[in-house]
């Protein structure tokens, strides 16, 4: 989540730069971090989606279980069988040797999604920064503003490898139309997020995409959060999410033709794993350039299982859990409407950002929140800009209707104490 503005201010002249630029540059994070409950907290149990942290039970709104797979019974069961089967973590690297639930996992990621094929390694991060360089050659990155910090981090390897990056304005498809229009280079990837983790809004991605193909770009789209909620749409769909959670290039009705998908299993199938999915021919090529195939530890066994045990929930239960999902969100939505505060949340999607008037007031609203009972996702600088400040709701289908009803009642005190941002508010 952090901004560029955290990378390119000048280090202080000190006898410890490497530590006294950084304790500079994040002084609202690291005194926060310091003593406020709701920061690097320990946890020190969960029931359902509540959490005890010391003495005090709060409902849960930070996690990115979007469909509570971490929750389910059937999913938790099928651990035990694959660890009698595959022992806790066989370390082999994938180059050594996969054991045959990376196959399953694989073909039935790649029935779902509705691609030629994917691959799977441990984490998206793993994947930004093996595979953005790889495909960027020495051409260049175009890089949407707003993209994902891990995306950014992908970019700077590839910079680091001659690689020319720009950026272009996000939610801006003219933008980047007129940035590819005037290049010269012809080796083009258009690097940018799916679901934003912030907004909790989804690009146009039939526009990115047309963009990218009418100037032979290759189009990159990390979608981590909309993996698992968003899906294809059909006219039985049980609400406007779509069916079966297999992402945005299916949710829009897009082709995989020069689109490249990311996605992962650690928010809504609640497992560490993550995917590309793109053609076969580059898959068997990252099999032997991308790193964390060749050389990177696995994922545990209990997430290969969670993962195979997800798919089957998904199939028979996902929709009506994404009903749920969709129900919780759109009470929050509506309440944040009629109490006339500002969340750039347009979409109706489980990421609902709140921006405060006064961003100094962070510290003691999160306190407020943490007294009622109410877990959130604080947004301090320089995580996200000044103007930025606040805290965000992320809302699962194992949330209870008391549970949504308890943080509404929070969020109507700050309203009417006057910390929230107004309706309308634009922010640069
Ligand atoms: C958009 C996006 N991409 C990547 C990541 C990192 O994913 P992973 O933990 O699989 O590396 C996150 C995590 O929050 C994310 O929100």
């Amino acid at each position: 989540m952090a901004t560029p503005e955290m990378e390119s201010r000048a280090p202080a002249a000190s006898s410890r730069p490497w530590i006294d630029h950084w304790l500079d540059t994040l002084q609202d994070l690291t005194a926060m971090k310091a003593d406020h409950p709701m920061m690097d907290a320990v946890i020190d149990e969960v029931e359902g989606r509540m959490i005890r942290i010391g003495d005090q039970w709060l409902a849960d709104f930070a996690s990115c279980n979007y469909l509570g797979f971490d929750l389910d019974p059937e999913i938790q069961a099928a651990v035990p069988e694959q660890l009698a089967a595959w022992g806790t973590h066989p370390s082999w690297s994938r180059l050594l040797g996969s054991p045959v639930l990376y196959e399953q996992i694989e073909e039935r990621l790649t029935a779902l999604l509705g691609c030629e094929d994917t691959l799977v390694l441990p984490t998206i991060t793993h994947i930004h920064m093996s595979v953005i360089p790889l495909l960027a050659a020495s051409g260049t990155i175009f890089l949407d503003a707003r993209a994902h910090k891990t995306i950014y981090d992908g970019c700077q390897v590839a910079r680091a490898r001659g690689v020319a990056v720009r950026r272009f304005r996000f939610e801006d498809p003219e933008h980047l139309d007129e940035l590819l229009g005037a290049e010269r280079d012809r080796t083009r990837l258009v690097c940018m997020d799916g679901v934003n983790s912030m907004t909790g809004n989804a690009p146009d991605l039939p526009a990115f995409a047309e963009v990218a193909r009418r100037h032979g770009a290759l189009l990159y789209v990390d979608d981590a959060h909309g993996f698992g909620v968003i899906g294809e749409r059909a006219p039985d769909e049980l609400c406007p999410y779509g069916r079966r959670g297999n992402s945005i290039v299916r949710h829009f009705g897009e082709t995989y033709d020069n689109v490249v998908l990311i996605g992962g299993f650690s928010k809504s199938y609640s497992s560490l794993l993550a995917f590309i999915a793109c053609p076969t021919e580059l898959k068997d090529l990252l099999k032997v350039a991308a790193p964390p195939y060749l050389y990177s530890g696995p994922s545990p066994v209990a997430s290969l299982a969670t993962v195979l045990a997800g798919f089957d929930v998904n199939e028979r239960r996902g929709d009506a859990l994404r009903e749920v999902l969709y129900r919780h969100t759109k009470r929050v939505l509506d309440a944040a409407r009629a109490l006339g505060i500002h969340t750039p949340n347009r979409s109706g999607l489980p990421i609902v950002e709140f921006p405060l008037r006064d961003h100094t007031r962070i510290d003691s609203v999160g306190r407020l929140l943490f007294e009622r009972g109410v877990y959130v996702t604080l947004a301090a600088y320089p995580l996200v800009p000044r103007a930025e400040v606040g805290f965000r709701v992320q809302l699962t289908a194992a949330n209870t209707d008391e549970q949504i009803t308890r943080l509404i009642a929070a969020l109507t005190e700050l309203a009417e104490r006057g910390e929230m941002q107004p309706a309308g508010s634009v922010i640069a």
